[in-house]
């Protein structure tokens, strides 16, 4: 199992490159299920939860194969031969939830495996199904497996019960080629569904609101190829601005998008961070006085995204004060928090709400990785921490983010993995 080795206490400084966004990335590679024509897709993350949405298309008959520039991929569903989204490939990351659509929009049948909860929440896909029913789709569920068939999919009113980011992403995709209009109401607004839209666009579709919470789509009959570069990675760019934050550096974060971090930005100039926007695609971040405690609650874009909250958990251990961070979107998303505490955190969770007291002087340890962005919270911890951290099953790191440790290394941080390099020789026993 790979592990990273982490000395704290060196101030971040230079530039650190932030790669695409792997929550663009995914609907993005689904949509290529759209058209038998070729679809290249640059700015790709080499991840691994897209090493895993490859082997879920090639499985079904897509030729996937790397593109001609770097961290491009070239994808081509001329046929597909088994439009089945297997258990032991969808266990390892929750990909169904982003193929149902589109292959029964493409093919009229789908076969998917139930994608199962993780470790932050249950993760429900019940919207989805609503949604395609509406659109004309029977859905049955056995064996841990749904069943969906459709004539043809036609156009609906669809007013989503509670915002969901992949849900708004799946019906899009369902609808884009369904017959006659589909207005989809209460809509995520989150950039990665106007990443999607823009690259479905350039496939020929009619969309608009894309990124609003009112989306209006006029189905076609057919979508042709295109070649789509992916926007920048906004969670990846915010945990980098916390790095500097928290490690008193000097760290500008480039290939960003500023416009996608407002939220984040201002939180950290609130807790005494000097966040600085140089440019269109970089951000710098030096540290300003003492850090001073601000509470967050996790809403869906534009407000404090749930995917930073442990990282800036992280740093509320290290501000002067009480800092109250309500967990709204998932049931289960502090699992960070007893690690920091073995690290000497101060915090105390009540239901969806961590109390964090700071500063608290963190102390290195061995600590243990469970989901994405508890990972990113611990290795932040551990840049701060007095002596040298073991972090295991950095697996869960490398399902999001890009050779983390060499780009932290890069702005001085002390950090090397032991074991294989990404991907993993094997795949990881309970990457669930
Ligand atoms: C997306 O997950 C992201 N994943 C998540 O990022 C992110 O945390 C989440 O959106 C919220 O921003 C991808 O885009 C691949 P939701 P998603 O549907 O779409 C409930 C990361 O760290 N819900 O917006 O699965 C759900 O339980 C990952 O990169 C239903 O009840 O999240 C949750 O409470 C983690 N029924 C809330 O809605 C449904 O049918 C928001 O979930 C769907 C969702």
């Amino acid at each position: 199992m790979d592990k990273f080795v982490i000395r704290g206490g060196n101030p971040l400084t230079g530039t650190i490159r932030v790669s695409g966004a792997k929550n663009s990335a995914l609907p993005c590679m689904a949509a290529a299920i759209l058209t038998e024509d070729e679809i290249i897709l640059e700015n790709i993350p080499q991840v691994w939860d897209i090493a895993t949405q490859r082997r879920l298309l090639s499985s079904m008959g897509a030729e996937v194969r790397p593109a001609d520039a770097p961290n491009s991929t070239t994808i081509r569903c001329r046929t597909l031969s088994d439009p089945v989204a297997k258990y032991e490939i969808v266990k390892t990351m929750r990909a169904s939830s982003l193929v149902l659509g589109p292959l029964i929009a493409r093919t009229g049948v789908a076969r998917v495996a139930m994608p199962g909860g993780c470790a932050i929440g249950g993760r429900p896909i019940d919207l989805h199904i609503k949604g395609l029913e509406k659109m004309g789709v029977t859905i049955t569920q056995e064996h841990g497996y749904l069943d969906a068939r459709a004539e043809r999919l036609h156009g609906a009113h669809i007013v989503f019960d509670k915002i969901t980011v992949t849900g708004t992403e799946d019906l899009l995709m369902a609808a884009v080629l369904a017959e006659g209009e589909t207005l989809m109401e209460n809509c995520a607004r989150e950039p990665e569904v106007a990443d999607l839209a823009a690259l479905l666009t350039a496939m020929g579709a009619k969309i608009e609101g894309a990124g609003t919470s009112t989306i209006r789509v006029q189905g076609v009959s057919r979508l042709h190829g295109a070649r789509y570069r992916i926007n920048p990675d906004r969670i990846e760019a915010g945990t980098f601005l916390v790095a500097g934050a928290i490690t008193g550096g000097d760290l500008t974060v480039a290939n960003c998008n500023p416009e996608h971090l407002s939220a984040v930005i201002a939180k950290l100039q609130e807790a005494g961070a000097r966040v600085d926007i140089l440019g269109p695609d970089s951000v710098r971040v030096r540290a300003g006085e003492q850090l001073r405690a601000a509470g967050i609650s996790t809403e869906e874009y534009p407000g404090f995204p749930t995917d930073m909250q442990a990282q800036y958990m992280a740093l509320a251990t290290q501000a002067e004060g009480v800092s109250v961070i309500e967990e709204n979107i998932f049931e289960n998303r502090f699992m960070h928090v007893q690690e920091l505490v073995r690290m000497g955190a101060n915090i105390k969770v009540e239901g969806r709400t961590a109390t964090v007291r700071g500063p608290a002087k963190l102390s290195a340890a061995a600590v243990m990785c469970s989901d994405l962005r508890a990972s990113a919270s611990l290795v932040l911890a551990a840049l701060i921490a007095d002596g040298e951290s073991i972090l295991d099953r950095v697996y869960h790191m490398d399902r999001g983010y890009e050779r983390i440790e060499e780009k932290l290394a890069g702005v001085g941080a002390q950090i090397r993995r032991m074991g294989n390099i990404f991907p993993p020789r094997d795949e990881p026993a309970d990457a669930a």
